[in-house]
C-alpha cells in the first residue's frame, strides 16, 4: 500500500496491482492497474475519497494504522462499483463514527450491493458542499462516466478534483504523479476504449467542464495523478471527439491464408492512397490492441473464413465488441473466403444494422482470390478513399 503526500494534508492511499492481467475479464492489461484512494485532512474533519478493491481490504485498512490515521469522519463514495466502494463496510467497522457521503443513485447501489445501512449514509445533491474546517468538499454529480451513479469531488481551497474512473488509466507507478509517456498514453487510451468510449458524448461534456474549471490537479481512482490536467484532458478531447482518423481497421481470421492475403492486399492498396490501416488477428490478437484502434478508426473491413456455412465465431465476437463500445466507425464491409458454401455475410450485416454504418459491397471468393477478385479489392480501396475524402480525413 502506498501512502504519499500529494499536497498539504492530502494523501494518496492506494496501491499497484501488478498481478492483474485482465480487467472486467475482457481487456488484457499491459501493466496491471492501480486502485487509488485519498485521505483529506481538514482542520476539523477527515475524509477518505473512494476506498479499495475488496481483495486488498485487509491491507488497506491496516495501512491507516501504519500511517497514523486515527479518525475518519467521512467516506466519500464517488462511484458504487466495488473496485472503489468494496472496502466501505470494513472502513465503517474500523471507523464506526464515519458517515458515507454520496449521491442518491450511488447510495442505492452501495445499500443493495454492499449492505451499507441507510443510517450510515448522507445523501448530497449536485454542487452541495461539505466543510472539513479549512477545506471544503464540493460534489459534482457526473452520471454516465461510466455508471449512472458517478460523481466528482472538488476541493475548493486547493482547486483539485477527484474524478474516480473518469480520466483514469490501468497503469502502475512508483511516483504517484503522471510522467507523460507513450506507455501511459496507451494505457489511458485502452482504458478509455473499454470503459468510457460507449459514453463519448458524456465524456466530451465533462472534459469541457473540467477544461473550464482549470483545476490545479486531477486525481482519478486508477492511474497516476495529473499535475498537468491539460495532458489528459487534451487526450480525452481527441479520443471522445466525433470524428475518426484516416484509419481503416482490418480484423481478420483466416484458415488457409486466403482471407489474410486479401486483407494484406487491401492494406497495401490503402497505403498507396495515403490511408493507414491496422491489421488485427481476431484469434491470436490482444483485444486491447483492437480496442485502442477502435478509438481512432473510421472504417472497418472485417475478413473472415467460412466455418460450417457461416462466419468464424471470432468475427461475431469482434462485431459484438465493436457494437457495445460504440466507436466512431462510419464505414464497414467484409472480405471472406469459403470452401463449399454457406452464408458468410448475412448474420454479420444484420448485427451491424443498428450502428447505421455506410456499408460497402463485400467481397466473397471461393478459396484463393483470382485476378478479378483483386480488381474488386482495388475498387473497395478506391471507395474507401473517396469516402474518407468526403469526410475530410484526407
Ligand atoms: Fe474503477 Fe467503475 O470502477
Amino acid at each position: 500500500m502506498i501512502f504519499k503526500k500529494i499536497k498539504d494534508n492530502i494523501l494518496y492511499a492506494g496501491m499497484n496491482d501488478k498481478d492483474r492481467l485482465i480487467f472486467d475479464e475482457l481487456i488484457p492489461l499491459d501493466h496491471g492497474t492501480s486502485y487509488n484512494s485519498y485521505v483529506v485532512k481538514g482542520s476539523e474533519k477527515t475524509a477518505v475519497i473512494d476506498t479499495m478493491y475488496p481483495k486488498f481490504t485487509e491491507e488497506y485498512i491496516k495501512s491507516f494504522d501504519e500511517n497514523g490515521i486515527e479518525k475518519v469522519d467521512y467516506i466519500i463514495a464517488n462511484h458504487g462499483e466495488q473496485d472503489h466502494s468494496g472496502s466501505i463496510p470494513a472502513m465503517l467497522k474500523k471507523f464506526p463514527e464515519a458517515i458515507v457521503v454520496t449521491n442518491a443513485v450511488c447510495a442505492g447501489n452501495i445499500k443493495e450491493m454492499l449492505l451499507v445501512p441507510q443510517d450510515k449514509i448522507k445523501i448530497i445533491k449536485n454542487d452541495e458542499e461539505l466543510s472539513l474546517g479549512d477545506k471544503t468538499l464540493q460534489f459534482k454529480i457526473a452520471p454516465g462516466v461510466h455508471w449512472p451513479d458517478t460523481m466528482f469531488t472538488y476541493i475548493k481551497e486547493d482547486n483539485i478534483i477527484f474524478t474516480c474512473d473518469f480520466l483514469g488509466a490501468h497503469f502502475i507507478f512508483d511516483d504517484v504523479f503522471a510522467v507523460p509517456s507513450k506507455e501511459l498514453e496507451r494505457s489511458a487510451k485502452k482504458y478509455f476504449a473499454e470503459i468510457m468510449m460507449p459514453f463519448s458524448s458524456v465524456c466530451r461534456k465533462y472534459t469541457e467542464q473540467l477544461k473550464n474549471l482549470k483545476p490545479e490537479m486531477i486525481l482519478p481512482s486508477h492511474g497516476p495523478v495529473y499535475k498537468n490536467p491539460d495532458y489528459i484532458l487534451d487526450l480525452y478531447a481527441d479520443w471522445a471527439g466525433e470524428k475518426g482518423k484516416n484509419l481503416v481497421l482490418l480484423p481478420y481470421v483466416s484458415m488457409y491464408s486466403s482471407t489474410e492475403e486479401m486483407i494484406d492486399y487491401l492494406a497495401e492498396k490503402l497505403k498507396e492512397k495515403g490511408i493507414s490501416s491496422v491489421k488485427y488477428d481476431m484469434v491470436d490478437g490482444n483485444l486491447g490492441d483492437l480496442a485502442v484502434a477502435l478509438v481512432d478508426g473510421t472504417t472497418i473491413i472485417l475478413g473472415t473464413s467460412m466455418v460450417l456455412a457461416g462466419p468464424h465465431p471470432a468475427a461475431f465476437n469482434t462485431i459484438y465488441l465493436a457494437s457495445i463500445l460504440r466507436p466512431k466507425v462510419k464505414i464497414a464491409s467484409f472480405i471472406g473466403s469459403y470452401g463449399w458454401g454457406g452464408n458468410l455475410f448475412g448474420k454479420m450485416t444484420e448485427m451491424l444494422a443498428p450502428l447505421k454504418l455506410d456499408i460497402i459491397d463485400p467481397i466473397l471468393v471461393k478459396g484463393k482470390a483470382k485476378p478479378e477478385d483483386y480488381l474488386k479489392i482495388d475498387k473497395m480501396a478506391e471507395e474507401i478513399y473517396k469516402k474518407h475524402k468526403e469526410l475530410e480525413l484526407i
